[in-house]
């Protein structure tokens, strides 16, 4: 399995096949890394943990694209779906699908998930994060969340090896609520940092979320840096 940061919470994952991308943001992403989009020949799966803007982001001109299905809560796959995006995987939290040899489990986050429309929040169903797993080795993205001890059964159903972990700070764990999730909660043997120093808002530091981690490696990828596991 290939991991691929495109920066705050974007992921690309190359596995049995499969292109996934989660929540790809890019267009307004200072740190998505220019020219990436070229380099791909097919998207299969787009998977969204909620439905902020910095989460959302490409989404439904990359589905028409690519002609990829969007796995998301209920919601924002009907939210999508008035955009145009036809094919769609609806889920809802403690739900799993299996497509094409890869399982998408969605678990709880603690969040909101809107998208302001005139001033107004439209609701986007509740905020979630993903375990992916395929060819063996499953991956948690927490999305956007605070710490919750109910991580710990994460760990123990899922059984993910790779965590991408929000240290960032207000609106997610900053560096010592994340690595009290890792030390107390998820047994990870690879941590990588995300949702951080993409705008000055965020000022969790992913060197001192590193040096707080004492349970699993934390690599601290640049974007566009990919992961082998
Ligand atoms: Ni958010
Ligand atoms: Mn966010």
């Amino acid at each position: 399995m290939r991991i691929t940061w495109l920066g705050h919470a974007a992921f690309h994952i190359q596995a049995a096949g499969q292109d996934i991308l989660i929540d790809p943001f890019w267009t307004g992403n200072p740190k998505y890394p220019q020219g990436y989009e070229d380099r791909l020949t097919k998207v299969d799966t787009i998977v969204l943990t909620h439905g902020h803007e910095d989460h959302l982001g490409d989404t439904v001109r990359l589905a028409k694209k690519f002609g990829a299905t969007v796995v998301a809560q209920y919601e924002i796959c009907m939210f999508v779906n008035g955009q145009g995006v036809e094919r769609l995987e609806p889920m809802n939290t403690g739900g799993c699908i299996k497509r094409e040899g890869v399982r998408y489990c969605m678990v709880p986050a603690f969040h909101s998930s809107a998208v302001i429309r005139d001033g107004t929040p439209v609701t986007m169903g509740d905020p979630a994060g993903f375990v992916i797993e395929a060819e063996g080795t499953a991956v948690y993205h927490a999305g956007d969340t605070c710490v919750f001890s109910d991580m710990a059964l994460i760990q123990r159903i899922y059984r993910p090896k790779v965590g991408l972990i929000p240290v960032g700070d207000r609106f997610t764990m900053g560096p010592e609520t994340a690595a009290l999730a890792c030390n107390e909660f998820l047994d990870l043997e690879v941590i990588v940092p995300i949702h951080w120093g993409t705008f000055d808002l965020l000022h969790g530091d992913p060197h001192e979320f590193a040096r707080r981690v004492r349970r699993g490696r934390v690599e601290i990828l640049e974007p566009g840096q990919s992961l082998e596991v």
